[in-house]
């Protein structure tokens, strides 16, 4: 019966050849190794944002007198409240853990690099609505640190010459941060999740069309790969139930290690914290931003442009690596300059959490710190552009199949 039913159905669309070819003998490089599930966990983290959301929206009010304690109802009365409101602000950080390491994987295997350029764009433009939508999301629980957050960053854009400031107060919808501001944040935090899933479509779609990298970097023969279905899926699956343990740990056993105290105050126009922080996975950015201090009156500017150039700066990266190499497997150099710029980020993450005028031993001030780890992030692609445009790096010999 249902044989015949999907005859039916492949006669006027071809279901069964569409998820034969593009899902289930998809043909997938046979070395992948566990950084290539981060992906999927992607998906799968979106899809849990999307549900939890829906739920979360039918309870929650976007009226700056009413939604602190919409948001609080929700965790107190609403039946499972509290456990689809920590899926949800626990789901976020995830996130970007786990796109954060998919980037990673992508940077150290070279996954940027041609035939995989447009593949890499739609990953970037997503990794800047996922900062937007998680910075537009964190306002609306309307705690101190959503308020606050809010009127530092939105303030940013009074930098921009000339219209910047008027800028600002049409993205207020008022004179500051307010009812307004938290109703248009509550329809774009809506809206933008499903323009990520449209974006993730495409992502998905360049990815079928060049097919996957794989660790050692090469292009791989007919040979070299296997069927989807069932090597990946139980491989997803796998990663899938480990994913599961450590967020439920978190979701059951610390649901608030995340989360800032402060938020569970709620919003005072008249009383600023003691210390703004954002949410820690903007905290590198934020390192960047105040790491220009120097320019007088520009720097508020410079500050804005330098951390928007660390992100945009991956656009370009399929250009500025120019090795015949694509894995830095075989790549040395290449290689200590990764994980130097890992840890680099982890220093700068350390510099935006401390307050800007804190000094760390030996009364270095912190932002001296701030801007030698800013200009190591942005060396890293200079050098890696260097190294490979003036063949300073030789790369080790690459098998040819594998
Ligand atoms: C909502 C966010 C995202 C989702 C759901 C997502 C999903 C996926 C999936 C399912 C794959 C195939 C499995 C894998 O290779 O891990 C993939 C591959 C890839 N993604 Fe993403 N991705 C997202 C964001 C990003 C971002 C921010 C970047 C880079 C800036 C990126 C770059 C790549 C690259 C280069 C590949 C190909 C990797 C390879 O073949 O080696 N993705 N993505």
């Amino acid at each position: 019966m249902s044989n015949r039913i999907m005859a039916w159905v492949d006669e006027r669309l071809p279901v069964t050849e569409m998820i034969k070819s593009q899902a289930t003998e998809y043909p997938t490089p046979k070395n992948l190794n566990y950084w290539w599930n981060f992906g999927s966990l992607a998906l799968f983290i979106l899809i849990i944002q999307i549900a939890t959301g829906v739920f979360l929206v039918m309870h929650y009010k976007p009226d700056a007198v009413l939604a602190f304690d919409s948001v609080e109802h929700i965790m107190r009365d609403v039946n499972f409240g509290w456990l689809l409101r920590y899926m949800h602000a626990n789901g976020a950080t995830f996130f970007f853990i786990t796109i954060y390491i998919h980037i990673l994987r992508g940077m150290y295997y070279g996954s940027y690099r041609r035939p995989r350029e447009i593949l890499w764009w739609f990953g970037v433009i997503l990794f800047f609505l996922l900062m937007g939508t998680a910075f537009l999301g964190y306002v609306l629980p309307w705690g101190q640190m959503s308020y606050w957050g809010a009127a530092v960053i939105t303030n940013l854009m009074s930098a921009i010459p000339v219209v910047g400031e008027d800028l600002v107060i049409w993205l207020w919808g008022g004179f500051s941060v307010g009812d307004p501001t938290l109703n248009r944040f509550f329809s774009l935090h809506f809206l933008l999740p499903f323009v990520v899933a449209g974006l993730v479509g495409l992502h998905i779609w360049a990815l079928h069309a060049v097919h996957s990298n794989n660790p050692d970097g090469i292009d791989l023969e007919a040979k070299d790969n296997i069927p989807f279905h069932p090597y990946f899926t139980i491989k997803d699956f796998y990663g899938l139930g480990v994913f599961l343990i450590v967020f439920c740990s978190f979701l059951f056993f610390a649901p608030n290690f995340f989360l800032e105290p402060d938020n569970y105050i709620e919003a005072n126009p008249m009383q600023t914290p003691a210390h703004i922080v954002p949410e820690w996975y903007f905290l590198p950015f934020y390192a960047i931003l105040r790491s220009i201090d120097f320019l007088g009156q520009f720097s508020k500017l410079a500050g804005v442009l330098a951390m928007g150039g660390a992100i945009a700066i991956l656009f370009v990266l399929p250009f500025l690596d120019r090795s015949p190499v694509r894995s830095f497997r075989y790549r040395p150099l290449s290689r200590a300059l990764f994980w130097i710029f890992l840890v680099n980020c982890f220093v700068l993450g350390w510099v935006g959490y401390n307050p800007a005028d804190s000094v760390i031993l030996g009364g270095v001030p912190i932002v001296f710190v701030g801007r030698a780890a800013s200009a190591v992030y942005f060396g890293y692609f200079v050098l890696l552009w260097f190294i490979t445009q003036f063949g300073i790096e030789k790369p080790k010999p690459v098998p040819e199949s594998l």
